[in-house]
């Protein structure tokens, strides 16, 4: 169950949420401009910056988990290949679909999304695909541990949104750590006796 969010501090505290950094500072960075009105959504602006930064972690892992699964769809072989082909295509398009709404959220926190293979590759803890294609069930077994990595970053800012009262974004993380949680047991199932 999620945990309530503490929407009683004063505007003038600085985050509280812990932001996990990977390899030095992620900074997320602001966008706007002088002409559009000061982003005024009550969640402050510090809060907005260590939320979308977390959200960019999540996104660059959905991206790089989209990509290898989208690759294992490719270039699985064997005598599984119709079903995992298959299975493959409908988690690709599953996190393809995520990495919209995930990159949306930090726009509408007033940030730049990040969008590029340089990026992604520095900010993302999954793996980058292997450059030759492995075997059907170790494809699985990357896969496994894929949605486990992206489910437990997503798990970690749950209550860095949840501080700072930014309920959407706290729905947003809880959503795909349901997602993640569930790919992981299917794929899991196929490796077991
Ligand atoms: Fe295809």
């Amino acid at each position: 169950m999620a945990k309530a969010p503490k929407k009683t501090k004063p505007a003038s505290t600085p985050s509280s949420g812990k932001v996990p950094k990977k390899g030095g500072a992620i900074v997320a960075q602001e966008s706007g401009s002088r002409n559009a009105p000061i982003i005024n959504i009550g969640i402050e602006r510090q809060d907005r910056a260590a939320i979308a930064e977390g959200l960019s972690r999540v996104l660059a892992d959905t991206y790089t988990l989209y990509l290898t699964t989208h690759n294992f769809h490719w270039n699985v072989t064997g005598p599984h290949f119709n079903s995992l082909h298959a299975m493959f295509m409908g988690q690709y398009t599953e996190l393809w679909g995520a990495t919209d709404v995930l990159a949306e959220r930090i726009r509408a926190l007033g940030h730049y999304a990040p969008g590029s293979y340089a990026e992604f590759s520095k900010i993302s803890t999954v793996p980058d695909v292997p450059q030759n294609p492995p075997k059907a069930m170790e494809m699985v077994r990357i896969l496994v541990k894929g949605h486990e990595t992206v489910s437990r970053i997503a798990r970690e800012f749950i209550p860095v949104a949840e501080e700072a009262g930014d309920d959407p974004t706290a729905d947003m993380l809880t959503a795909r750590c349901t997602v993640h949680d569930q790919t992981a047991w299917m794929l899991r199932s196929l490796l077991e006796d």
